[in-house]
Parts: C-alpha cells; sequence; structure tokens
C-alpha cells in the first residue's frame, strides 16, 4: 500500500527512476520484488539533528541532572578529545543507524565557533564519502554566536563558503537583543548573496521576550527568501501571550518559513527552571500547521551530553509529538508521518526528487504493517529502504511469542 492509498500498487522502476506505478503486468525478464501488502512510503528524513556531539553520552562523564547547562560543561570536557577520526567514526556509525531506520536524508547543524573548523571540514568529506547511501545537508551553526564569539562572523562566512549548504544562527544566545537582531541580518543576508538555504536556532528558550522569529520572518520576507529559510526549535513560541502570536501569525504566513520542532530534545531540556506547573516548551505546532505553514519534526541530539537517549530511528519525535501537541485525533495521527517525510522535503528544498511519483528517483521504505496507522502504534521496523532503486537497508523482524492456554 503506498501511503495511505485504497488500493494496492505495482511500482516499476527503470535505472534508479519510477517509471509507472498502478496496475502493472510483468515484462518480460523484469526482476519482481512482492512486497505483499505492506506499507511503502517515501523515505524519512532527519530535519534536525547535530552529527558533531552523537553518541558521545558518559564519554567522559555522564550529565547527572540532565540539564542543558550541565550538558554544555559535559561537552567541554569531551571537546577536548574532538578529532577528525573520532567525528568519521561516530558520524559513520550514526549514518548506518539512520540508514537502517529508513532514513535517507539527514539535516545536520555542525558547529563552526570553532578557529580550526575542523569539524566542518570533516563533515564537507563525509557528505561526499557518504552520499551513495544517505543525502547530508550541512547546516554552519554558531554555537556560541556571530556576534558574541570572537570572529563570529567570519568563521561562518568561510565555513559557508567552503561548502555549507545553509547559514545558521542563534540569537537567543547572543549577549544582547541588538547583537541577536544584526546576528539574524547578517546570516540572512550571507544566504541571499551566496544563494544558500538557511536554519536558525530560533528562541531554543522559556523566555517569552526572546523574539528572534519576527526578525528571521521579516529578513525571509524583504530578502524574498521565503521557504528557503526554516526556524528549528522556536520553544519561546509556546510561552508568548496569544496577542502578540495572533500578529506575528500574518507575518509568518506572508514569509512562508518552515518550522522543525524537536519534541523529544524540548521536552526534556526547557521548562527547567519552572516549580508548577511547568511548562511542556514544544512551539505551537498545531497552530502552525492550522494556519498552513510547514512544520517538520527532528530529533535534535542523538546519545549526547545533551539528550541520552535515541536510535537513529524517526518514530520517537513522531509518537511523543503527537503526545505533547496533543494531535491525537484520528486525521491528525494519519497525517503525521508527513512530519517526518513530505514537510521534512519542503523544509530541506528536495521536494523536486522526493516523493513516490513517476519520474522522480526510485526512493521508499517498506515497514512492516499495513497501514501507518498499525506502523506508527506498533512500533513497526522498516524491512527495506530502496534509494535509486537500489536497496540500501533491510531488516528481519523477531517473532515474539506468548505463552498461554487461554490465547
Ligand atoms: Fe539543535
Amino acid at each position: 500500500m503506498i501511503e495511505n492509498a485504497a488500493e494496492a500498487q505495482d511500482i516499476r522502476v527503470e535505472n534508479g527512476m519510477i517509471t509507472e506505478i498502478g496496475n502493472l503486468t510483468e515484462k518480460t525478464g523484469e526482476e519482481v520484488t512482492d512486497l505483499g501488502r505492506k506499507l511503502v512510503l517515501p523515505p524519512f528524513i532527519e530535519s534536525h539533528v547535530h552529527l558533531d556531539t552523537c553518541l558521545t553520552a558518559g564519554d567522559p562523564v555522564w550529565n547527572m541532572s540532565g540539564t542543558l547547562f550541565e550538558g554544555i560543561e559535559c561537552w567541554s570536557k569531551r571537546k577536548e578529545k574532538l578529532n577528525e577520526a573520532d567525528i568519521t567514526e561516530r558520524v559513520r556509525k550514526i549514518v548506518r543507524m539512520y540508514a537502517s531506520n529508513g532514513v535517507q536524508f539527514i539535516r545536520t547543524h555542525i558547529d563552526v565557533t570553532d578557529p580550526s573548523l575542523m569539524a566542518m571540514k570533516t563533515m564537507i568529506r563525509l557528505r561526499d564519502e557518504l552520499k551513495d547511501i544517505m543525502e547530508i545537508q550541512i547546516v554552519a551553526f554558531p554555537q556560541e554566536g556571530i556576534l558574541s564569539y570572537p570572529n563570529g562572523k567570519e568563521l561562518l562566512t568561510e565555513a559557508v563558503d567552503m561548502g555549507a549548504d545553509a547559514v545558521g544562527a542563534i540569537p537567543h544566545f547572543e549577549f544582547t537583543r541588538e547583537y541577536s537582531v544584526e546576528s539574524l541580518n547578517f546570516a540572512l543576508k550571507l544566504a541571499a548573496d551566496r544563494g544558500k538555504l538557511v536554519d536558525v536556532h530560533c528562541d531554543e528558550i522559556d523566555d517569552e521576550a526572546s523574539r528572534g522569529l519576527e526578525t528571521v520572518a521579516a529578513r525571509a520576507l524583504e530578502l524574498g527568501l521565503y521557504d528557503k529559510v526554516t526556524a528549528s526549535h522556536t520553544t519561546a513560541m509556546h510561552s508568548y501571550n496569544n496577542a502578540y502570536v495572533l500578529r506575528l501569525m500574518r507575518l509568518l504566513k506572508m514569509s512562508r518559513i518552515n518550522f522543525v520542532s524537536n519534541p523529544l530534545v524540548n521536552t526534556h531540556l526547557q521548562g527547567r527552571i519552572d516549580t508548577y506547573p511547568k511548562r511542556r516548551g514544544v512551539t505551537r505546532v498545531k497552530e502552525l500547521l492550522a494556519e498552513g505553514l510547514n512544520v517538520s519534526f527532528g530529533n535534535d541530539d542523538i546519545f549526547d551530553p545533551w539528550y541520552p537517549m535515541g536510535n537513529g530511528g524517526m518514530r520517537d519525535a513522531v509518537f511523543l509529538g503527537l503526545h505533547v501537541c496533543q494531535m491525537m485525533g484520528y486525521e491528525d495521527i494519519m497525517n503525521s508521518y508527513k512530519l517526518i517525510t513530505h514537510n521534512a522535503a519542503r523544509t530541506l528544498s528536495v521536494t523536486e526528487r522526493y516523493g513516490i511519483e513517476v519520474n522522480k528517483p526510485a526512493g521508499f521504505i517498506v515497514l512492516d504493517a499495513e497501514n501507518y496507522y498499525e506502523a506508527l502504534t506498533e512500533n513497526s521496523v522498516v524491512l527495506a529502504s530502496y534509494k535509486d532503486g537500489r536497496k540500501i537497508a533491510e531488516n528481519i523482524p523477531g517473532e515474539g511469542k506468548v505463552f498461554s492456554a487461554s490465547l
């Protein structure tokens, strides 16, 4: 069954491209794979992760409080061991995990507040080396700020000219509100000048006065960048007053920017200085979608000092996100795969070559379920992942047994 189609269909693949979909008759000499009545979806997309920090939890110390600030302390210890071989080994491992979970596209943020830009250089090399299995997009991410870090503007520009796909920013971390606005003006202008995408770590804080988002949207509109721009996190929006959101929403719709929410990490890290009630710290996903804005879900961190879990799968982000955003109506559930497929493809700006359609590259995954509802609730494994018509991963489901005379 392809996505939510009512009838089972065949997919013809020739030279890595989809050439026909429907009730097809086998041609002589054609290789046929019977997928049964299993669910076929376009490949999953990770629209927000930090590959340079992944798989480092507990090395050399565990985050005992689980807070963002202790995470930063742990990372400063781990950072001493950071080198090209270390990043290469971890990225190769996590890409393998993602591939086995049906992911074929990843947008990674790579820290460029480092005078050597070592992680960026390494990631650019890996983007090329791993392209047969994964399409990786790299955001030049100024973790410690553009104006608040020595030579921040120069380092960001150098990373972009080195080959980053997108320009990042972190307005809520800059020293002052003025720096915050200037950093966004700089980042979006740089992207416009160089023809790059934009993905901002935007207002990832519980401070209701953090208003980077309006500047991102205004510049996206004025520079004509529109959906080339993404605002990630926007957790402060959770705490904005409703009158402000009402005004903001008009600008957001005019700007047509994308949003990425990371429900696993933001429910875990936000609201930490609240007593009770505690804020959830996830942006207004349901309301943004209802206004026709594009939202996707990401993991953000995988087994690192800021998030001690994660397996390279996308299902858990969707599963938790639906709960925390109170999107448990039947239609919400049935459409939620789009948060890690079609919506994420719009965020990554890859829609021309994405989707199970004739004349597009043959990229799709087969889940061990007959429909999406079952796949989500039962956490079904990805039986096979095809990229450009080639099988790049498969999983063989285990057989569970229950011993009872009455069943
Ligand atoms: Fe992030």
